[in-house]
């Protein structure tokens, strides 16, 4: 079967969190079981270079405020189709915002991207024809909308929730300019306290919901999760599921680095833990190395560590810290390393070659987020043998297994999870990482169960292959 895949963004071409990576992976996932995935992406300034060695295969004017042309080709191992709109997408800064903050056209440009997915499902594109339309996230969220509302297409449609924080915001006033019929603007359709969400649209036009993992499915439905659409996802409970992200084992594989090592041969663990110490300035600890790579965010709880961190470095432990995002956040991190020089590093920016370095060195990495729908860096960990410490939501819920005394008897435990997501139970765990860190029988054998754990696409996909095999049929 054939799968139009339509997202903000994709790895390699652009990324700005997890959600990128998954849609970049998918395809290739997918492939071995029989689904062919085609990934419409905006022509944002920074992609418009490709465009030369792609095809023209569509044209949609007036596509709010100008002519919207799609191009078709492989770009980077991705088999892409690119929607060309200047006045939407060639723009200086990133997908959704610049320096000065959001796009005030946010609602236009990614309606515009759903409205092209929608055609391009229905009418198909270049002989292509597909199964099934593939939305992710709020920016794709009126495309099963406009699929739904212009009449039956014969093509299933799914949407996939990687973060219901974002929901696509638009004032009732816009409903006819955006396309929207006004017959369905009331509660159990388009309407959302009083304006529009295409998150919302989304949800409730799909033929199918996934969200990215079975715990984050249940809590969505909750009204501590749901951030408002709760009741929305409840109501369709019988379409939602809830299938892991995975990742790409290639990639993240700790015999892939320049210092290499595997679970049978955990030495080069040692030395890329010395050369990480060397590259920051951090004596080597006599407890355990952690790490943090992540967006700086309220959700990811980065404001605990300043509570936490000066009992943990007291205890041995050591901090690096990647990320970037929040200003306050970011200066909260500059203020731990000032505090506790030798013992925590802080490097605020994006750098992917680093954090290979990060998680190939480090004895731990630390998700303490408020809530997490999937989580990608505590898979990393796993795959390296660097024990995830997590909160005890969504998908990190789902991919540890807490070194309870019952897990550890059983051999069994793969890292540490904590509840509330608080400095109280967040100081607990760094207090059991620092004992189980001083067991070196105990830590090699959680460090073994980790490296086993299958943290790789073939469950998953499978999963969305069966979801899309059911809704071809
Ligand atoms: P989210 O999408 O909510 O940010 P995920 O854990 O799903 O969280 O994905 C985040 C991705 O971005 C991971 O691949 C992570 O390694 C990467 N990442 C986040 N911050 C940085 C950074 N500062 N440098 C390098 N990679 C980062
Ligand atoms: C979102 C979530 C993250 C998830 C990613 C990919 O960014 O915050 O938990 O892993 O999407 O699905």
């Amino acid at each position: 079967g054939r799968v139009l895949s339509v997202a903000s963004e994709c790895v390699p071409l652009i990324k700005t969190g997890g959600l990128a990576d998954v849609v970049g992976a998918l395809p290739a996932a997918l492939r071995p079981l029989g689904w062919e995935m085609r990934v419409l992406l905006p022509a944002y300034r920074r992609l418009r270079g490709h465009l030369g060695a792609m095809r023209e295969v569509w044209r949609e004017p007036g596509l709010w405020g100008g002519e919207g042309v799609v191009f078709a080709g492989e770009v980077e191992g991705v088999d892409l189709l690119l929607l060309d709109a200047p006045h939407l997408y060639d723009r200086e800064g990133g997908p959704y915002n610049s320096a000065g903050g959001d796009w005030p056209d946010n609602p236009q440009r990614f309606a515009a991207l759903s409205w092209v997915a929608a055609r391009l499902a229905r009418e198909g594109v270049g002989g292509w024809k597909p199964d099934i339309l593939h939305a992710h996230d709020w920016q794709a969220g009126f495309a099963p909308a406009y699929l739904a509302y212009g009449g039956p297409s014969g093509v299933g449609s799914v949407i996939t929730v990687h973060n219901i924080a974002f929901q696509g915001w638009a004032v009732a006033g816009m409903l006819g300019a955006l396309r929207l019929p006004r017959e369905a603007f009331h509660p159990g359709q388009l309407e959302y306290y009083g304006g529009l969400s295409s998150l919302k649209a989304g949800l409730v036009t799909a033929d199918r919901i996934t969200t990215v993992s079975p715990t984050y499915a249940a809590e969505l439905m909750r009204p501590e999760f749901g951030m408002g659409l709760q009741g929305v996802i409840t109501a369709r409970a019988g379409v939602v599921s809830g299938i892991l992200n995975g990742v790409d084992t290639g990639i993240w594989s700790p015999e892939a680095e320049p210092l290499p090592y595997s679970a049978r041969a955990m030495k080069g663990k040692a030395a890329n833990r010395a050369a990480l110490c060397a590259e920051f300035g951090l004596a080597e600890p006599a407890g355990p190395l952690a790490i943090v790579v992540s967006r700086l965010t309220d959700q990811k709880g980065i404001d605990l560590l300043p509570q936490v961190v000066p009992e943990f470095v007291a205890a041995g432990g050591a901090l690096v810290v990647l990320g970037s995002g929040d200003p306050a956040l970011e200066a909260a991190m500059r203020g731990l390393e000032q505090r506790f020089p030798g013992r925590v590093a802080v490097r605020i920016g994006y750098d992917e070659a680093l954090s290979h370095r990060l998680f190939a060195g480090a004895d731990a990495v630390l998700v303490p987020s408020r809530f997490e729908p999937c989580g990608l860096t505590q898979m990393y960990g796993l795959r390296y043998g660097t024990i995830p410490v997590v909160a005890a939501v969504g998908g990190l819920a789902d991919t540890v297994i807490h070194a309870s005394p019952a897990a550890l008897a059983a051999g069994v435990a793969t890292g540490l999870q904590f509840h509330p997501t608080d400095a109280v139970a967040f100081g607990q765990a760094l207090r059991q990482l620092v004992a189980l860190h001083a067991d070196p029988k105990l830590w090699a054998q959680v460090q073994r169960n980790a490296m086993a754990h299958p943290v790789g696409w073939e469950t998953s996909a499978a999963a969305y292959a069966a979801l899309y095999d059911g809704l071809a049929r």
